[in-house]
């Protein structure tokens, strides 16, 4: 992304940054959903036109840092700035303002180097520490293997086991998985 002065960082590690996005990421959010490795587990693999992510998802996605609370959908990037995915900590439509769920999507040269597991566990952290969440959760397909271990490397245990609502894409038989860990399992891990 050019930087310029909409780039406000939300939260920061030693490996990346996280800052609200903005439309100057459209050609990096298109070029993500483009590759259907990345959409396997999403939609079977289909991206997202660039006039629906301009027109449509990423101001929709974008719209949640007008709400209250703090949460809301995070670009993330190196510190050299090179654009790696998304990460999203926020309460979905009908769920308790005070139970954010967390997302990510990450471009495929960025797998398998902890980025998701480091992003997420901040994102965890800055739930319970400053965001006064009650409990965290996440869901994925069964078979999206990396996802869920992402999950259990945050500390979330599973919940439920569920049939999976979307697309009948590849994998779908096998349902979905909902992970959750409270703000009790969380201080406690903390010590
Ligand atoms: C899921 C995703 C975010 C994981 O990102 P990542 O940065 O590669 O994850 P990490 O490097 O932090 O790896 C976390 C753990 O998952 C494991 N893992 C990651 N991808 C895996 C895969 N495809 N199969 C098996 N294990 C995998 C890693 O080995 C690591 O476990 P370990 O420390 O025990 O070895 C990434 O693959 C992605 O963006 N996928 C496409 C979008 C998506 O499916 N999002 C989730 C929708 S619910």
């Amino acid at each position: 992304m050019a930087r310029g002065v909409s780039r406000v960082v939300v939260v920061e590690t030693p490996r990346l940054v996280l800052r609200r996005l903005s439309m100057d990421d459209l050609d990096d959010m298109v070029a993500l959903d483009s590759d259907p490795e990345v959409m396997r587990y999403v939609t079977g693999g289909a991206g997202t036109s660039r006039e629906d992510m301009r027109d449509d998802l990423l101001p929709h996605l974008m719209r949640y840092d007008e709400r209250p609370g703090g949460y809301g959908f995070l670009a993330a990037e190196d510190h050299a700035g090179t654009f790696l995915g998304w990460f999203h900590l926020r309460p979905p439509p009908g769920s308790p303002p005070d139970e954010p769920e967390l997302g990510y999507r990450l471009n495929r040269a960025a797998w398998g180097r902890g980025y998701a597991t480091e992003g997420a566990r901040a994102l965890v952290d800055r739930a319970f520490r400053d965001l006064g969440a009650r409990r965290v959760w996440a869901s994925a397909m069964a078979v999206n293997t990396g996802s869920v271990r992402v999950m259990e490397k945050c500390g979330m245990r599973l919940v439920r086991r569920f049939a999976f609502s979307g697309e009948p894409i590849p994998g779908a038989e096998e349902g979905d998985v909902e992970y959750a860990i409270t703000r009790e399992e969380w201080e406690r891990a903390a010590g």
